[in-house]
């Protein structure tokens, strides 16, 4: 790295530790008022809100909820992007902390608080260096993360990543002290389908089977099958799971029971099984069905693609934080089994996302992700955003 980007990533990494007071403040109003996936109107009003007052523009979207703002740098280059999802769970929260959730039943158990706060920051930053900046750098706040099909989709049709040359996400680990940062090159997550089944039989009186469709014979029958796919059909060094989570059909001991719906997912980290497993999916639950004289109605409900990271963007975000916090903090990220729809920009963009370290025993910050008990160590928060802003900012400089 050039002798005056290591001053700039000095200076960078000093409003950074300036600006945690003020991206706490952000990220506790935001703990205390969690909105879930797609209702987020009072978070994308407040990230509106404080986008104004530091005078960031933000576009005109066709959607509800979530924003897309954009610094331009005061020296000509290309564009950049960095996203944050927005969304909390379905969870009450049970921590003691202070600025616990206020939306009863719902909850940032899944750090996207510590998100926004982390990009609005780098937000905030960038704009402050416009005279350094050599370019764009475009901000994403994505709603509906946590629920598939995810609002990643929407977001790129409204033109999130027009022009964009390079793509960054973030997101927190519980798993991974404070001060370290994760990577990995290549497919890290999962893809993920979605999907029900429903197997439609013919109800009768519990004594007279032949006269009848047992639809709950039916679904057992599909749901041993499926474990089959798996087992017997996809490559063994490649991962796939398929989970059935609830089953529901079936109104009496004595009746013979004429709809099961089979509410599934599957989970690969293979491109290939990604293809492969939902019609396979499709075929054995029809064929099953048809040899019992049932019917099937398969729903795909929804996907995420497989999350590969991009080489060269890894390296620009590994560049950028040795030479802002040494060499020794950067671990390897294990590939896991769980989704995220940021692998929906990473079809269409260069990209990659890293991951960052929240976890502090002594605040009890070391309980994972969607965890009633979640608490993230805040002391990240310049991390994140001295990672993002001079990655953005040397990336655009270098390709200018
Ligand atoms: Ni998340």
């Amino acid at each position: 790295m050039k002798k005056e980007n290591k001053s700039l990533n000095q200076l960078l990494l000093q409003k950074a530790n300036n600006l945690k007071k003020q991206q706490i403040n952000w990220r506790r109003h935001l703990h205390q008022y969690p909105e879930l996936s797609n209702q987020e109107f009072e978070t994308t009003k407040f990230i509106k809100k404080i986008l104004s007052d530091y005078q960031i523009p933000f576009k005109k979207i066709p959607l509800e909820t979530g924003v897309i703002a954009e610094v331009k740098g005061k020296q000509n280059g290309s564009i950049v992007a960095i996203r944050s999802d927005i969304d909390a769970l379905p969870i009450l929260e049970q921590t003691n902390l202070p600025f616990k959730s206020k939306n009863r039943g719902c909850m940032h158990a899944c750090g996207h608080d510590l998100h926004m706060a982390t990009v609005l920051g780098t937000a905030v930053l960038l704009n402050d260096l416009k005279e350094h900046l050599h370019g764009t750098v475009r901000f994403i706040f994505q709603p509906a993360e946590e629920m598939p099909p995810g609002g990643a989709r929407p977001m790129i049709e409204a033109g999130c990543l027009d022009k964009v040359k390079m793509i960054f996400g973030m997101h927190n680990d519980p798993h991974l002290k404070t001060g370290s940062i994760g990577l990995r090159d290549g497919i890290a997550m999962a893809s993920v389908t979605d999907f029900d089944i429903k197997v439609i039989g013919q109800g009768g009186h519990a004594a007279r089977p032949q006269n009848a469709v047992d639809a709950i014979v039916v679904a057992s029958e599909i749901i041993g099958a499926l474990q089959k796919v798996v087992s017997r059909e996809v490559d063994p060094i490649q991962p796939v799971v398929v989970t059935i989570g609830t089953i529901n059909g079936g109104t009496a001991r004595n009746v013979i029971c004429d709809e099961v719906t089979l509410v599934g997912t599957a989970r690969t980290l293979s491109k290939e099984a990604f293809k492969q497993v939902p019609k396979r999916i499709k075929q054995i639950a029809e064929s099953i069905a048809k040899a019992h004289k049932a019917k099937i109605d398969f729903n795909l409900v929804a996907t995420y693609p497989v999350l590969e990271n991009d080489i060269d963007t890894n390296n620009v975000i590994r560049e950028n934080f040795e030479s802002l916090f040494g060499k020794n903090k950067i671990e390897v990220t294990p590939q896991v089994m769980g989704g995220e729809d940021f692998a929906c920009y990473l079809e269409k963009t260069k990209g990659a996302m890293f991951r960052l370290g929240v976890m502090n025993k002594k605040i009890k910050a070391d309980k994972s992700w969607h965890s009633p008990e979640f608490i993230v160590d805040e002391d990240a928060i310049p991390i994140g955003t001295a990672t993002f802003a001079s990655s953005a900012l040397n990336y655009l400089y270098k390709i200018k």
